[in-house]
This record gives structure tokens, sequence and C-alpha cells, in this order.
């Protein structure tokens, strides 16, 4: 019984920890998109550039994270994880087409880097 008792325990806080970790890092990436997207608004390649900074630290703290521990018995984890290198890839391109001023490129690939946030959450949340 107490064996049980310390094994729901320890579950429980690493499911804790990974909730923190998820959290904070969507919110990261929240943050970093929102930057973007003032960026082009406001026509400012810094903040454009910050924004893009922002959500490729948060994607590189996603990819340590174990993804089985948010989607248990989920078959599709090889899903999620490529769309978090599409992520990744989506992001370089991104960051490339700015550094050229290449604005229609940009907006183009910026709806990329939303649709990987959406592709990965209709996965998760069964949307
Ligand atoms: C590979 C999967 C994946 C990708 C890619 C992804 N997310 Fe998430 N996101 C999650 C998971 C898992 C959660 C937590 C579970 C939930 O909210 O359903 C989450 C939750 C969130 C939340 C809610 C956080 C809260 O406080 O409840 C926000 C906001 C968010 N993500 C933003 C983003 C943005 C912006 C992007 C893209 C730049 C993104 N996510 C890309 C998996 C992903």
């Amino acid at each position: 019984m107490k064996k049980i008792m310390l094994a729901l325990a320890l579950t429980s806080a690493a499911a804790f920890a990974t909730d923190i970790t998820i959290t904070a890092t969507m919110q990261l990436m929240d943050n970093g998109l929102n930057q973007v997207q003032r960026g082009f608004l406001y026509n400012s390649k810094e903040d454009i550039l910050e924004g893009i900074t922002k959500l490729e630290n948060s994607d590189a703290i996603f990819k340590t994270v174990d993804v089985t521990t948010f989607i248990p018995k989920n078959k599709k984890v090889t899903v999620t994880k490529n769309i978090t290198n599409n992520l990744g890839d989506d992001l370089k391109i991104l960051r490339k087409s700015i550094e050229n001023n290449e604005f229609t490129t940009a907006t183009e690939k910026y709806g990329e880097v939303l649709n990987d946030c959406v592709a990965c959450h209709t996965v998760i949340r069964g949307w």
C-alpha cells in the first residue's frame, strides 16, 4: 500500500513538472508569435527578429520535453515531432526572408508558423 502511494505521489509530481514546462514554453511561444505579428504591423524588423528568437528558444525547450508525457499512449507522437521539426524549418526561412527584406515571403512563412502551432494543438486537443 505504501509503495502504491509513493508511486502515485511520484507520478503526480512528474506530471506537475511537465505541466509547468509545457505551459511556460507555450506562453513563450505565444509571446514570440505576438511580437512577430506586432513587428509586421509596425514595420519593425527588430521586433520580428526578436519574436523569432523567442519562438526558436521555446521550440528548443519543447524539443527536450518527452512528448509522450502529455499525450499518453497516443500514436500521434511521430506527427507532433514532425510538426516541431517543421516549425524549426519555417522559423529559419522566416528569419532569412526578414533579413533579406522579402516581406511577402515573410508573411507567408508567418502563416505557416501559425499553422504549425494550430496543427499540433489540433492533434493534441482533438480539435
Ligand atoms: C508539437 C506540439 C506543439 C506545437 C508545435 C505548439 N504547441 Fe502550443 N501547446 C502544446 C501543448 C501540448 C499544450 C498544452 C496542452 C493544451 O493546452 O492543450 C499547448 C498549449 C499552448 C497554449 C496554452 C497555454 C496555457 O497557458 O494554457 C498556447 C498559448 C500555445 N500552446 C501557443 C503556441 C504557439 C503560439 C505555438 C506556435 C508558435 C505553439 N503553441 C506550438 C503543443 C504544441
